[in-house]
């Protein structure tokens, strides 16, 4: 019976190609709060400096939401969405499917993607949301991507959405410098033909959890000058030397892995848009797979480490920079708290 749905038969009996469905990326979007927060600004937060972020990290300033804004997980996630509806040429209430990654969802419950689902009116999708880290967007995509293949949707919306700064501890430097707020999203499509999303390879390792967790152990202060109408009881701590070491290694074989299964290499990817933690991560990693970085999207100067976020927002800035056309390969990676982390290995629609 599942023989029969895979490989298709002529009338005569003679043998036919098996047709595939895949996800295709049909439109891109992005929202990032206003409030811009700059290294210099974080100097009278904690003992840090301008210079040390820069060079440890890349990060020269990152974006902090605000409830005052309308800019909560849900808000920022819905705005996303409908600039990447509206490249897409998708009604909401064609959709089927909204998934959202997120370690930040509005509340504990219910899910982001049920208030975005009521924020765009897409009354015939079922929604829920995706925790995996950092690596939540592409776990969602994964999600997506195979209800795709297996027909059980078409139309699908799929986001990365995060308020990192309401579960900040603001009083420690090794962390607090890092992050951001922001959302991107992307809307899938289903395509026969040799484009789209050729797979989805993801990884987890429990037992490293400790390198990065939210926590609820002590209480943390909001400083002055962030307009953060109330912190959550939990808090991220992260041992950010060994994880560094990690992210490097499980990135690396992942992409060599998802490259291997089409026959690929680093050569033939036109741009990798990988998980935007930091800047000397993400230099190594495109050293491993020997992918000039003029081939790699990186915008976390601007932004920080806004985990599910990062990769739908360079996603749709490297879209609307013009920068990925018809039949380019491009390569998302991520690694994230868990251990979680995957890579996508997507031909490009456009
Ligand atoms: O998105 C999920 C995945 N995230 C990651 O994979 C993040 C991975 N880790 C990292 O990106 C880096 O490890 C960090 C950026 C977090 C830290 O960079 P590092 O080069 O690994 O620094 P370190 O933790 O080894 O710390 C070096 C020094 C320490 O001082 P001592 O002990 O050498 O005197 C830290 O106390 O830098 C100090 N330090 C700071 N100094 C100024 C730590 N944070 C700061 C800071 N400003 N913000």
């Amino acid at each position: 019976m599942l023989f029969s749905l895979l490989i298709n038969f002529s009338n005569k009996g003679a043998y036919k190609e098996p047709i595939m469905i895949k996800g295709r990326i049909v439109g891109t979007g992005s929202t990032i709060p206003k409030r811009i927060l700059t290294n210099k600004e974080l100097e009278n937060i904690v003992d840090t400096s301008d210079e040390w972020i820069m060079r440890r990290t890349g990060i020269k300033e990152r974006r902090i939401s605000s409830d005052g804004q309308r800019e909560e997980t849900s808000d920022l996630a819905a705005s996303a969405s409908l600039k990447a509806l509206e490249m897409g040429g998708i009604p909401a209430e064609t959709l089927d499917m909204i998934v959202v990654g997120t370690v930040t969802p509005d509340r504990q419950f219910p899910s982001a993607a049920c208030f975005v689902q009521k924020a765009l009116k897409a009354s015939k999708a079922v929604a829920f949301d995706v925790s995996a880290g950092c690596s939540g967007f592409l776990y969602a995509l994964s999600v997506a991507g195979n209800a795709i293949s297996t027909g059980s949707c078409k139309n699908a919306l799929v986001i990365g959405a995060e308020r990192l700064s309401t579960i900040t501890n603001w009083k420690d430097r090794s962390t607090c410098v890092l992050l951001g707020d922001g959302a991107g999203a992307v809307v899938l499509t289903p395509t026969t033909d040799h484009d789209g999303i050729l797979s989805t390879h993801l990884g987890s390792d429990g037992s490293y959890w400790k390198l990065l967790y939210a926590s609820s152990e002590e209480t943390y202060e909001i400083p002055e000058i962030l307009d953060i109408a109330e912190g959550k009881p939990f808090y991220i701590k992260m041992e950010g030397n060994r994880l560094f070491k990690k992210a490097v290694s499980c990135l690396a074989d992942i992409a060599v892995s998802a490259l291997e299964h089409h026959d690929l290499s680093g050569s033939d990817i036109k741009l990798m848009v990988p998980h935007q933690a930091n800047l000397r991560i993400i230099q190594a990693v495109a050293e491993k797979l020997s992918i000039p970085m003029d081939k790699v999207y990186t915008n976390i100067h601007k932004y920080g480490n806004t985990s599910s976020a990062s990769i739908p927002i360079a996603l749709d800035e490297a879209n609307r920079e013009g920068l990925l056309k018809a039949g380019d390969y491009v390569l998302l990676v991520t690694f994230g708290a868990g251990l979680t982390w995957g890579a996508s290995v997507v031909k490009w629609y456009s």
